[in-house]
């Protein structure tokens, strides 16, 4: 058979071969136009973005430097949780919390959509390197896509190009990550600024450790460095070698007396990672800087403490409810420039804007290309709308960022948004009631997915759309990982929530900035200093025990968000019962031990 000549297939600037003949059966399938091996150089982002903005795609910003908009197709702005599959050999390895489908019809399927789907388009070949280039064994994949935006994007998020090529060497392991649009062009015909396929598919084969993902261009959907592999993918590598990869900001935390701890938190996508992550603290004294805002990886280290790295290069957070107050430091970072701001708002001098940010705008081009006043009954952005900024232009980036040794955690905290029951923080009894409050851990649905949004559901860990394996299975790795290590250096684990509401709707607790005062007493709690109420859900700050000094929200509003009130407690038992049940034979006896605890406790 003679080999299909394909523009730029044979200028591989490798010659890894399990490579080579990936790209190349991929390129045979997809047949692109021509194919571009990325070597993530600054004229190759100039390319990316000068291909994008005559598309269509992007809008350069005139206020920020090499900075720009671009607005998705209205259908494709979030993750799409009901077409993510977690393709293991065996149903059961998949478990409740995503779609599982057998992998060879999933591979049916999806073949015949990659079938051709390239026509007309370039087609990217894209090393990547999550986590610090220098590691030992650092972790690669490879992307390809035929997208631009996927391109320009991974050099923000991720450690792109020819270094992690080289690191790859002539035979090194990499996760394989398929993506297309889906869209393929007739000759001749005009592209859309945002090509993209109404079926859709998330896919990912745990076992082989490969990602195929078609018919979405947003984030989540094809950055597939992120969610697919530094989630759904590393969590089975990570149950398989005894370590944990988790939906958690990475944070150093510097006191008054110049005593650093670093704090890992799980939120779910649009509950406050990023903020926390980038806090700045109104207490005197006391300091944050920033290691991650979405990702942590966790291994024990020699010493036998936890040691957390965060495998991303950039943040990809939440436009609506950023601005100069709620989070200087993410403004410091985009105000650089080098950003790519999606879904957002354009203002009439060219610059971004969405809800809650600074200045009022009597006109707006919205997210979807219309004239907006503020008498528009939408949002000029999306509730999703996303920036996409380099982490190394956060000004409290901590130096140790790129340490491939990772940082050791003295602190996990779980959290959520609820309107009631949960109090603002709580510490768990031990490491196994920890995992038992992650394991419960609930909250409202937001924008960063598909679906309705408000609605309270369990998001265990802040992972339930990135388990890549049966989350009873995963239950008992926390479990375990509890077992092997020494108890007393194991971080302690809390429970947070910053959403707490009053009768009229207005939350009790200020959160942002002053969230640093529950910061605080973790750490006091940690050194001793601290006192706790136990409460029927675990050690609650007693009265005094939280520094309010200077704070101006009513005691009585800080009382109410503190509380543990068993009638709420009471009502959420069946919920629990119900999740439980939902999981079935594959939880761990401990949290069905745990759940008959708190009862206990409760009275009920
Ligand atoms: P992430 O997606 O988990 O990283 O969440 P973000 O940090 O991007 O925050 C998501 C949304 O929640 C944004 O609109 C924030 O302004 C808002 N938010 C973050 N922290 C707080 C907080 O402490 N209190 C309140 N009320 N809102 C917050
Ligand atoms: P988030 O990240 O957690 O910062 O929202 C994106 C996502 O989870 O979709
Ligand atoms: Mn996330
Ligand atoms: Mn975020």
């Amino acid at each position: 058979m003679t080999a299909l000549t394909i523009p730029g297939l044979d200028q591989a600037p490798t010659t890894h071969e399990r490579l080579l003949s990936w790209v190349r059966e991929v390129a045979e399938l997809t047949t692109p136009d021509q194919v571009v091996w990325c070597d993530g150089s600054d004229a190759e982002w100039q390319r990316m973005t000068d291909r994008l903005v005559a598309a269509g795609t992007f809008t350069r910003l005139a206020d920020k430097p090499n900075s720009f908009h671009a607005a998705s197709d209205p259908s494709d702005v979030a993750r799409v949780e009901e077409r993510t599959f977690i393709c293991s050999r065996e149903a059961k390895d998949s478990g409740v919390t995503n779609n599982w489908m057998d992998p060879a019809e999933m591979k049916a399927i999806m073949t015949e959509l990659y079938r051709g789907c390239m026509r007309g388009r370039t087609m990217y070949v894209i090393p990547f390197c999550m986590g610090p280039l220098t590691a030992d064994e650092p972790k690669l994949g490879v992307e390809i896509s035929d997208s631009e935006y996927v391109v320009a994007s991974m050099r923000i998020m991720t450690r792109m190009g020819s270094a992690a090529l080289e690191r790859l060497g002539d035979d090194g392991d990499f996760v394989p990550a398929l993506h297309s649009v889906g869209a393929p062009l007739e000759p001749g015909e005009q592209d859309v600024p945002w090509p993209c396929n109404d079926t859709k598919y998330i896919t990912h084969f745990p076992e082989e450790r490969m990602i195929w993902s078609f018919g979405s261009g947003y984030g989540g959907n094809a950055l597939l460095g992120k969610k697919c592999y530094s989630l759904r993918i590393a969590s089975a590598m990570a149950r398989d070698e005894g370590w944990l990869a988790e939906h958690m900001l990475i944070l150093k935390l510097i006191s008054p007396e110049n005593k650093v701890y670093y704090v890992a938190a799980a939120f779910p996508s649009a509950c406050g990672k990023t903020n926390l992550a980038m806090l700045q603290p109104t207490i005197p004294g006391w300091k944050v800087e920033t290691l991650g805002d979405d990702i942590a990886w966790m291994r024990f280290g020699e010493d036998g403490r936890l040691y957390a790295v965060n495998p991303e290069a950039g943040f990809f957070g939440v436009a609506p409810g950023t601005n100069w107050k709620t989070n200087p430091n993410a403004m410091r970072t985009i105000e650089q420039g080098n950003s790519l701001f999606t879904n957002v708002a354009l203002t009439d001098e060219g610059d971004v804007w969405w809800e809650e940010m600074e200045g009022r705008p009597e006109h707006l081009t919205d997210w979807k290309g219309r004239d907006w006043t503020p008498e528009a009954d939408e949002p000029a952005a999306h509730p999703n709308s996303r920036y996409c900024t380099p982490m190394s232009q956060c000004p409290i980036l901590a130096p140790e960022w790129d340490d491939p040794k990772g940082v050791p955690i003295s602190a996990i905290l779980f959290g959520g948004r609820r309107k009631t029951t949960i109090p603002l923080v709580n510490e768990s009894f031990d490491w196994q009631h920890g995992v038992f409050m992650g394991a419960t851990l609930s909250s409202e649905k937001t924008a960063a997915a598909a679906g309705k949004v408000g609605e309270v559901r369990r998001d265990p860990m802040a992972m339930l759309p990135f388990i890549g394996y049966n989350v009873g299975d995963y239950f008992q790795h926390w479990v375990n990982i509890g077992k092997a290590a020494d108890s007393s250096k194991l971080p302690r684990i809390f429970y947070v929530n910053w959403f707490r509401r009053g009768d009229d709707k207005r939350f009790l607790w200020p959160g942002f900035g002053e969230n640093g005062r529950v910061l605080k007493w973790i750490v006091e709690r940690i050194e001793g200093r601290a006192t706790a109420a136990e409460t029927p859900v675990g050690m609650v700050p007693s009265a005094d025990s939280l520094d309010l000094s200077g704070l101006d929200t009513p005691a009585s509003d800080v009382d109410e968000s503190l509380k543990v009130d068993v009638e709420e407690w009471k009502a959420e038992l069946p919920l629990i019962d119900e999740w439980f049940d939902t999981i079935g034979d594959a939880l761990p006896s401990s949290m069905r031990d745990e759940l008959a605890a708190l009862k206990q406790r409760l009275g009920n």
